[in-house]
């Protein structure tokens, strides 16, 4: 299991798990963006929103895909700007 897959797992993100695989998709391309130009910290949910607002989930669970994506790129180092 991927990291994204795990985080998704551990916040309850997904009900009928129709719409997982695009967010899966959706959030390692936003995380490999993020190795390249790490986000800074105040910018991380409006980040998340632009990523992932195409997306839709019938089941409306996006408010806890948001607080796993959030807290994958918290969690992952490298991704947060560091306060200068
Ligand atoms: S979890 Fe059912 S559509 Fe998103």
């Amino acid at each position: 299991m991927s990291a994204v897959q795990q985080k998704f797992l551990e916040h309850f993100s997904f009900q009928c798990g129709y719409c997982t695989p695009s967010f899966v998709n959706a959030t390692v391309v936003l995380l490999e963006k993020l190795k390249r130009q790490p986000v800074a910290k105040d910018r991380i949910e409006s980040t998340i929103m632009d990523a992932l607002n195409d997306h839709i989930c019938r089941c409306t669970g996006y408010v806890r895909y948001y607080e796993a994506v959030k807290d994958l790129i918290l969690s992952t180092p490298g991704l947060v700007k560091d306060q200068a």
